[in-house]
């Protein structure tokens, strides 16, 4: 791997007691082309803008996937990745439905490592703070007709971060838009599937809501999931989550809560969960706490459900199901208690 590294590090000139989320980048970035059929060898250097042409293939048609990680700052310094494996897994699935080459294991989890180490002073040791890592891979042929791009560039870019929303959170259930349908391409973390959310969410927000709670493109009848998260549902004592379809994005924070729960001996079931399940059971009293998990928000409250102009409030959440898996969760992530299931990976 070949490394330039900058000459004056920008770190002091960062308020990090004002960061706003993905707008600072830390010193390098990593980028890797693919060319001739073959990935190049990968280059770490100073952050700084990519020169494309304005045919480059990926500005017209899409053909761009995207992942969303973090780096942590254990209490002895120690720079500890999340489950690093699980993201190289999941690009090079979106990659196989977007006609992407595969990212080798070499330049993403080495690559990886290697820049978050370059720019380790950028993750911050303070309670909440982390290293936002968004590995990307886009079409890079100058070539504006339509089919798939012979070239692609691969970069890492990283971005020191707070959590996320810190309030519980207001959702409005979408009855109109999609996000994702069957045989598409929800699954993916392709570029395209948020820049189709922007509108529909903006409506919502305009509306005074946090985010959007999306739901199946057919009937609209069957809870997806919201904005960046996946969604979970406490009903009695039992914790529900709707079951992974070609239309829902396989979290990784949902993969590691499931496993976090059944630790925790929590009743997990994950199947299809209906619009007027949850409202049954919010009128029956049964629905007891609803929270979003993701990356970048960790895991999230919900404080209310909007569905029909109605807006349900959820009840007071103190020692929720949320709270309890979301300290174990960080605390693993952090290094603070001991990770049994060797989800994290030192730099
Ligand atoms: C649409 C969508 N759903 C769910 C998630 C949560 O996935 P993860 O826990 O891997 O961040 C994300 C974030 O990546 C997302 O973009």
């Amino acid at each position: 791997m070949k490394i330039n590294k900058i000459n004056k590090s920008r770190l002091e000139t960062v308020d990090f007691d004002n960061l706003s989320f993905g707008s600072i980048f830390s010193d390098h970035m990593l980028i890797c082309e693919f060319k001739n059929c073959k990935w190049n060898e990968p280059e770490i250097k100073p952050y700084g803008p990519l020169k494309l042409s304005p045919g480059t293939q990926a500005l017209h048609y899409g053909q761009s996937i995207f992942e969303g990680m973090k780096a942590f700052k254990s209490k002895k310094d120690n720079v500890l990745l999340f489950r690093p494996d699980k993201n190289l897994e999941r690009i090079n699935n979106s990659a196989k439905r977007l006609s992407i080459p595969q990212i080798p294991k070499d330049v993403f989890i080495d690559g990886l490592k290697a820049l978050v180490r370059i720019d380790s002073d950028w993750v911050s040791k303070r309670d909440g703070y982390s290293l936002y890592i968004r590995p990307f891979v886009f079409g890079s042929s100058e070539c504006i007709k339509a089919n798939s791009s012979n070239d692609f560039t691969f970069v890492i870019i990283t971005s020191p971060t707070m959590n996320y929303y810190s309030d519980p959170i207001d959702i409005l259930i979408e009855q109109k838009f999609t996000r994702a349908m069957k045989g598409g391409v929800g699954f993916t973390k392709a570029s395209g599937n948020y820049a189709a959310s922007f509108y529909p969410t903006s409506l919502a927000e305009e509306k005074g809501y946090t985010q959007l709670l999306w739901t199946d493109g057919i009937n609209h009848e069957n809870i997806e999931e919201s904005g960046t998260m996946n969604i979970w549902f406490r009903i009695k004592d039992k914790l529900v989550t709707p079951e992974l379809t070609d239309s829902i994005l396989p979290g990784i924070t949902r993969n590691s809560i499931l496993t976090l729960a059944s630790e925790m001996n929590l009743k997990v079931e994950e199947r299809t969960i209906s619009i007027s399940e949850i409202i049954n059971s919010f009128k029956n009293k049964t629905l007891l706490e609803a929270f979003g998990s993701g990356t970048a928000v960790v895991l999230s409250k919900i404080r209310s459900i909007s569905y029909n102009e109605e807006k349900y409030y959820l009840p007071n959440q103190e020692g929720s199901y949320c709270d309890k898996i979301k300290t174990k969760l960080v605390s693993i992530q952090r290094g603070d208690i001991e990770d049994t299931n060797n989800w994290t990976v030192s730099v």
